[in-house]
């Protein structure tokens, strides 16, 4: 839930630094990203994935939507995995933070031909295809450039992953990739092999985030694997590449847990080399996509209370709302997706007996809703600071300007040291897009 250099108990700090300390030097609401932890999970990741596959394992590419800024980037760079990115604005964030293209994989059900032509000009190590029309569109492209575009297809193996229904991503009914039960992964494969322009290297599935078990990653291994197997047995040539995608989930409330780098890959492993022996293919080469459980425990939001008010319900019953000075337009999660969040009295102790609270934000909203019921402080006043764990992944990525307000900032801290990476917006960034 917190970052590894956080302390909770007295007043919360992080890498040695108290809350109180950073509020007053970079105001609220804001997001502080412990760096050693980031780079501690992208290792752990990308030794989990050498530990299980050996000499088969692929790459980790880091799935930017989670969270990019161009210091990150040059974090992913220096740490040696790759970067997945699914839009020109992440490639660019990507190229800025001078990343090998030979470590970008490209995403999108819907790429635009500028950003599939950037692609393939600065030499992307991959596109992944999602549709026929792109086939089409990569293929020319690649023609046009003189190159041989290497391309993964994207496939949905059909499987209804245990989480909310707008984050699932495998099941039949959905835009991304092709379908292998309708027939489409096959027919999409028998055009990709009509164009000289494009080097099929292997295919991709993402069933979905924050997904906290691994059956549903092993069920999809397997029927990649076996897509393997059916492409040998039609053509009699080996696929080299598999991409297993993101998803892995992480610990959001008191009490859940990330899941483990190590077993979870170490169970994928188990499944890719028991389903190639059983059809008595080599075992290609595996890469995944973690986002979340790389950035998401990593960061957390520091938050100062405005108002405190009571409000007594139908029932008779009473509500506490306490109103933050942030709300949907840094946390969509809540509103978007039911998530739920944890929250902490962040600038001193407190033996207040605890009171049920609703933690709400500063928008004209009434869904705008952080934490839908928590048990806060009861003596929690305007000025003290709140703080929310595990806002990495997704958090400051899909922020917005409702209301006009500005997005907050990201600030690095290591060693006891506090840095802007990512500065905060403010009303002149806003304007300077008037005319
Ligand atoms: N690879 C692909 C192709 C993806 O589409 C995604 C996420 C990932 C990797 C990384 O997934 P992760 O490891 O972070 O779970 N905004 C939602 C999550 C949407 C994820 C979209 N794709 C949320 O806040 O929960």
């Amino acid at each position: 839930m917190w970052s590894s250099s956080v302390t909770t108990g007295a007043e919360l700090s992080i890498a040695g630094i108290t809350a109180k300390t950073l509020a007053k030097e970079f105001g609220t609401p804001t997001f502080f990203i412990d760096e050693a932890d980031f780079r501690e999970r992208a290792r752990a990741w990308d030794k989990a994935l050498k530990d299980a596959f050996g000499s088969h394992a692929g790459t980790v590419y880091y799935a930017s939507k989670a969270f990019i800024c161009t210091e990150v980037a040059r974090w992913i760079k220096e740490i040696g995995i790759g970067i997945d990115v699914s839009t020109g604005g992440e490639m660019a964030v990507a190229l800025a933070g001078s990343i090998d293209p030979s470590k970008i994989e490209v995403h999108g059900n819907n790429k635009s031909l500028g950003e599939i032509e950037k692609a393939i000009s600065v030499g992307v190590e991959a596109i992944v295809i999602d549709s026929l029309y792109e086939i089409e569109r990569v293929a020319e492209a690649a023609k046009k450039a003189g190159k041989v575009q290497r391309v993964l297809l994207r496939i949905t193996p059909g499987i209804q992953a245990h989480t909310h229904e707008s984050i699932a991503t495998a099941h039949e009914d959905v835009k991304f990739g092709f379908s292998i039960a309708s027939g489409s992964a096959w027919n999409a494969i028998t055009q990709v092999r009509t164009h000289s322009s494009l080097e099929l290297r292997g295919f991709h599935a993402h069933i979905g985030s924050q997904i906290l078990e691994t059956e549903s990653f092993e069920i999809s291994a397997q029927r990649l694997v076996a897509l393997l197997a059916k492409y040998r047995d039609e053509y009699s040539v080996e696929l080299p590449e598999l991409d297993l995608g993101g998803g892995y989930g992480i610990a959001y409330l008191p009490g859940e847990v990330n899941l483990d780098p190590a077993s979870t890959m170490k169970a994928l492993a188990e499944v890719v080399s028991t389903q190639c022996a059983a059809h008595k293919l080599s075992i290609p080469r595996i890469s995944i996509e973690p986002g979340r459980a790389i950035v998401g425990p990593t960061m957390f939001t520091l938050y100062e209370v405005g108002t405190v008010k009571d409000v007594t319900l139908e029932n008779g019953a009473n509500r506490r709302y306490v109103s933050v000075d942030g709300g949907m337009s840094d946390n969509l999660r809540p509103a978007l997706y039911d998530a739920q969040y944890f929250a902490a009295l962040a600038n001193r102790t407190s033996s207040a007996p605890k009171i049920s609270s609703r933690i709400v934000g500063k928008h004209c909203e009434t869904g705008d809703i952080l934490i839908r019921e928590i048990e806060l402080e009861s003596d929690i006043v305007p000025g003290d600071l709140l703080a929310t764990p595990a806002t990495g992944a997704y958090g400051r990525s899909m922020a917005t300007n409702y209301n006009h307000v500005p997005r907050p900032p990201v600030i690095a801290v290591k060693d006891g040291k506090a840095r802007v990476i990512l500065r905060r917006e403010t009303e002149a960034d806003l304007l300077g897009l008037d005319i």
